[in-house]
């Protein structure tokens, strides 16, 4: 991509960012529709948020991505916050509506829409376990109680915050179903054996992070195993399902998938999707792997 007097500037916004993937996914993505625009990493500390995000206007960028830590601070600089991010409580995606900065979250969204095109899993009516109770779980979580499961059960090391969450969104989704487990491998897999959809949110099994011990014998057969972690693509958790002849869902096609939510919202344009994941998987030195 020639970058000329009209280029636009996209970017992402996180501490650290240095292993961000976006760009590739983007600019290849820029680039195939022939679209002048570049995007590019910024290293923004907590303390410079707020200049950053007005940067933004001065700079006239059709808008940013904005990562850990930033996706909940983030909404106080915003113009307008769109409902669904809002019901989440944090932003990912800003788009720069002629001087107006609006906010979305295209995480929840973008994760069930590669579950779909992954595995053909619909969540409707069906029963859910979600292990984490972070920032990523929030978006997924929310996105799923959307889809109207018949039951979401949420289950993270630090009780409090599974609980927490789960009161959060019993207040939303009023008619849902909605239990918090112990973190404990016994209570794990009474539950796997009443799951028919598995959703790590936790960042273990992610390189140089703890070892996520699930009893993934304990899933029926026809059960879906889906895992937000993409380094590795191929977590434990994943290969353990594949052995035993589940489906499996990788984190990065939900990367690629909100990324994809979040050009169109920028470009008004169909996000050329394969190529996005093509792209992904090369900067992640990865070729074909699915
Ligand atoms: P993110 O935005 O990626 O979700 P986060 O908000 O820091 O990041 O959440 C990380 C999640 O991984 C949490 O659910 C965390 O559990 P706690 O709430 O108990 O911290 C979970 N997690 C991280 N390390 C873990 C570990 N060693 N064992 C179990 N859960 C872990």
């Amino acid at each position: 991509m020639e970058i000329d007097g009209h280029t636009k500037l996209v970017a992402i916004f996180g501490d650290p960012v240095e292993h961000t993937l976006s760009p590739a996914i983007h600019n290849a993505a820029f680039k195939s529709l022939g679209l002048d625009l570049a995007y590019v990493p910024f290293h923004v500390r907590p303390s410079d948020l707020k200049t950053a995000v007005a940067s933004i206007k001065a700079l006239g960028m059709a808008g940013v991505n904005v990562t850990i830590p930033h996706k909940e601070k983030v909404m106080r600089f915003l113009d307008d916050i769109d409902h669904l991010a809002k019901e989440v409580g944090a932003v990912n995606t800003v788009v720069n509506k002629k001087g107006r900065l609006v906010g979305y979250n295209t995480d929840g969204v973008g994760y069930l829409l590669s579950l779909r095109e992954d595995t053909g899993f619909v969540a409707g009516g069906k029963k859910v376990m979600i292990l984490g109770a972070g920032g990523a779980s929030r978006a997924i979580f929310y996105a799923v109680l959307e889809a109207k499961p018949k039951s979401v059960v949420i289950s993270n090391r630090t009780l409090k915050r599974a609980n927490d969450l789960a009161g959060e969104f019993r207040r939303i989704f009023r008619k849902a179903e909605i239990r918090t487990v112990p973190f404990e491998k016994n209570l794990l897999s009474e539950e796997a054996a009443e799951t028919d959809l598995l959703i790590n949110t936790t960042s273990l099994g992610m390189m140089n992070q703890g070892r996520l011990d699930f009893p993934v014998e304990s899933l029926p057969k026809g059960s879906v195993v889906s895992d937000i972690v993409y380094r590795p693509l191929a977590t434990e958790l994943l290969k353990k399902a594949r052995r035993r002849g589940l489906k499996t869902h990788d984190g990065l096609s939900m990367l690629v998938r909100q990324g994809a939510i979040g050009f169109e919202l920028w470009t008004g344009k169909k996000a050329p999707l394969e190529l996005m994941r093509k792209a992904a998987l090369k900067a992640l030195g990865l070729k074909n792997a699915r």
